[in-house]
């Protein structure tokens, strides 16, 4: 059998490999989920409230149901039934908006959906939607931006289940803090930020009797599965998604949204294909966005640099029926050693769509914030920032009591510093120049959860000496196509290009959600156990095929490599291509399955799996024309084995570039009177472009984690983006002066 090290051919696991998918996406051969047409598909264009507040008193829809090519308005007194959906074990039946479109007149948020145009065109669905007139009984609408905890019990329910507001405690920390001899308390805020993937929301629904099918561009597709075969009362195996190529979604598509069960019900009231497909206005008010955080963080320390202390006290939005977790405080309990610590949290209710998961959920703000505070706290004792965390840095996870599976953060720390060149820098405020330029220069750590979800998989090898890999998971750009590739022909020898992959579609084994950077390692066991069982079969029927040069053999005495069967003893070059033995057996293929167990839930886990990094970034500031530039960074990230570093760097860079756009440019404003999100355009909504990228230095560390899985991979993605804003945002002080603790930082922050 081949193994991962010891393969005659040289394995593709961590090595640079291109995308196997490049091809198709870069000639167009790719299709995403609007590319699929099908005879007598009709398009829908929702009606969004246009107040945040109050009631539906009246919706007129005669005017768009008489223009021509419009074939249905939808609305609550025709839409049909539509269950909700409750979440079921194993990351199943989740969404961030429960309650099913249309349920009743109440609006609770600008954008929420009041009606649907169903017609022949996209333009006349648009001309539709625009005739629909809704009259309101409207009340003001709080999107108040000072957060203030709403009255709650000390446990909530939230998007995942029951919560204890307090997150984590121990020691006596409040005693602690009023007796450290160096106290540090600051309030740091994060703004609503909204995903903008290039490619907006995509469903497409059709029925056939009781069958749905949707195309939708998903970052899941088994729990999207689901949620819908919930909401229309149907047997699981009734449901059928499909998600081929995914532009980009951020976390908001990782849970489906309204406007699936819109299209949906479209679709069954007209009995044709329907097509739904945002525009770029209404990504921003009913798929989700980054809540706004507001977090107070407070540090006790010595005067040597020792933390005593550590209180993280967060206040997030949530919408008004809704109940998404950000979860701020995920890596303040174990990123440093304090022997006191409280971690909690309140929520505060804006009329605003649902919270989502985006990028780095909970943990990207919440390190922006801590990573602040201890930037900060070493500039209050006079340490340098690297020397202060390493002189923090604990040896286990002090809030669980157990060791890390695999932690090297400290040597992230020096390498990041050597290859910035860290010790050149002067900590005195605007005292580097370069070019004529003022130099900032800061860093952060990071880090990001290490864990599996359920996965499965399918592994063929075919007499004509293809093997295919196959998983209900998808590829959101990430590089997941590549990624089973590799591990496939890793396992069972077959050169990659003769690999193929299928994935995106709920009639193939069940795979994870592409979220929380937790596919990868979640699919590795489960491909390299099916390709396992693959080879085994392939084997037996080496040896038990009349005419086979192997009949007399062992299983056990066989091997596999580059296409060909052979006798261990006697190496590959006397081997015959599997493919042969295949024909001669008259099989079309052998094939095997693989089912790798998620980590959460584990009641009794022996490690505490994490990812870690660092982040050291430099700004260039010109005051006479209040210029503010990031220029340069360096990253540097353990996160066990890299499968692909190609994609690997990728992930990390495009992270980093997040991280400019999250320290400088993203927020979301709405509108106090009536609550609507204002820049909700490209041209409004600033994200960080090709030309706000730095120069980008990423490294990994190469520490294969076995407890994930076999191969040692943990996830890589979210962790770039965390981290980052706080490098930025200590640089532009080493730059500037200016503290800022509200993100973003504005040219108008740094002209006082
Ligand atoms: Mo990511 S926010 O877990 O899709």
């Amino acid at each position: 059998m081949a193994t991962l090290e010891a393969s005659p051919t040289v394995s593709p696991i961590g090595r640079d490999t291109v995308r196997v998918d490049g091809p198709r996406k870069v000639t167009g051969a790719a299709q995403y989920t609007s590319d699929f047409h099908f005879p007598g598909m009709l398009y829908a264009v929702p009606v969004g409230a246009t107040i945040a507040n109050g009631k539906i008193t009246k919706l007129e829809t005669t005017a768009a149901e008489k223009m021509p090519g419009v074939r249905a308005i939808l609305h609550r007194e025709n839409i049909g039934k539509i269950f909700r959906s409750i979440p079921g074990p194993g990351f199943a039946g989740i969404c961030e908006e429960r309650r099913p479109p249309f349920e009743d007149d109440v609006v609770r948020y600008y954008g929420q959906y009041i009606a649907l145009a169903v017609a022949e065109t996209f333009e006349t669905a648009k001309g539709a939607a625009d005739a629909v007139r809704a009259t309101y009984a409207a009340e003001k609408p709080n999107v108040d931006l000072h957060l203030v905890a709403d009255d709650e019990p000390e446990e909530v329910i939230t998007t995942f289940g029951p919560r204890k507001r307090l997150d984590s405690q121990r020691g006596d920390p409040d005693a602690a803090f009023a007796g450290a001899p160096v106290r540090l308390d600051h309030t740091y805020i994060t703004p609503f930020e909204t995903h903008n993937p290039l490619e907006p929301h995509s469903t497409t629904a059709m029925w056939e009797g009781s069958t749905l099918t949707l195309y939708e561009s998903s970052q899941g597709v088994v729990n999207l599965r689901s949620v819908l075969a919930q909401m229309f009362g149907l047997p699981q195996e009734n449901v059928r998604v499909i998600t081929k190529f995914v532009g980009s979604g951020f976390g908001s598509k990782l849970w489906p949204w309204t406007v699936c069960p819109l299209a949906a019900a479209a679709a069954r009231q007209v009995g044709r294909p329907v097509r739904l497909v945002l525009g770029r206005k209404m990504m921003f008010h009913a798929v989700g966005h980054r809540p706004r955080t507001q977090q107070r963080v407070r540090l006790g320390a010595t005067r040597e640099g020792k933390l005593v202390s550590l209180h993280h006290d967060y206040i997030y939005t949530r919408s008004i029926l809704d109940a998404h977790h950000e979860d701020c405080g995920e890596a303040t309990p174990f990123q440093y050693s304090v022997p006191n610590l409280r971690v909690s949290f309140g929520r505060a209710k804006r009329n605003i769509g649902g919270g989502a998961d985006m990028r780095g959920p909970g943990r990207v703000p919440g390190l922006y914030a801590t990573e602040s505070a201890m930037n900060e706290l070493a500039h209050q004792l006079g340490i340098d920032p690297v020397q202060l965390r390493i002189l923090n840095e604990p040896k286990i996870d002090e809030s669980v009591g157990l060791p890390f599976s695999s932690r090297h953060l400290l040597e992230c720390f020096q390498l990041g510093a050597e290859r910035f060149g860290w010790s050149k820098r002067n900590p005195a405020v605007g005292s580097m120049k370069r070019d004529g330029l003022t130099l900032g220069w800061g860093m952060a750590g990071c880090s990001w959860i290490a864990a599996r979800f359920d996965a499965a998989a399918n592994v063929q090898l075919r007499d004509d000496g293809t093997c295919r890999v196959a998983s209900a998971t998808q590829d959101i750009g990430t590089g997941t196509y590549t990624v089973l590739a590799q591990l496939a022909s890793a396992r069972t020898g077959v050169p990659l290009d003769k690999v193929e992959v299928e994935l995106g579609d709920t009639s193939l084994p069940a795979g994870p959600l592409s979220g929380g950077s937790i596919a990868t390692a979640s699919v590795v066991n489960a491909v390299l156990f099916a390709a396992d069982q693959a080879l085994g079969s392939l084997k037996m029927v080496a040896v038990s095929t009349p005419g086979s040069p192997f009949a007399s053999h062992s299983p056990d005495d066989l091997a596999v490599d580059n296409g060909r069967i052979f006798i261990k003893a006697e190496g590959p070059s006397k081997g015959t291509p599997f493919a042969d033995i295949l024909r001669r057996a008259n099989l079309r293929l052998v094939s095997g399955n693989g089912q790798s167990p998620a980590t959460f839930g584990n009641p009794k886990p022996k490690f505490s799996t994490q990812s870690f990094g660092c982040h050291f970034a430099e700004v260039t500031w010109q005051p006479e024309i209040a210029r503010l530039r990031v220029s340069r960074v360096v990253t540097v990230i353990d996160a066990g084995k890299i499968i692909n570093t190609l994609a690997g760097r990728n992930q990390i860079q495009g992270a980093v570039v997040m991280g400019v756009g999250m320290a400088l440019l993203e927020h979301t404003e709405y509108d106090p009177q009536n609550g609507a999100p204002i820049n909700s355009s490209m041209a409004d909504y600033i994200v960080a472009v090709n030309a706000d990228a730095p120069a980008i230095d990423v490294h990994f560390l190469d520490y294969p984690d076995k407890e994930l899985n076999e191969v040692g991979a943990r996830g890589i993605g979210e962790i770039g983006l965390a981290g980052i804003a706080a490098a930025i945002t200590d640089a532009v002080h080493h730059a500037t002066g200016v503290r800022v603790r509200e993100l973003p930082v504005k040219i108008e922050n740094l002209l006082a």
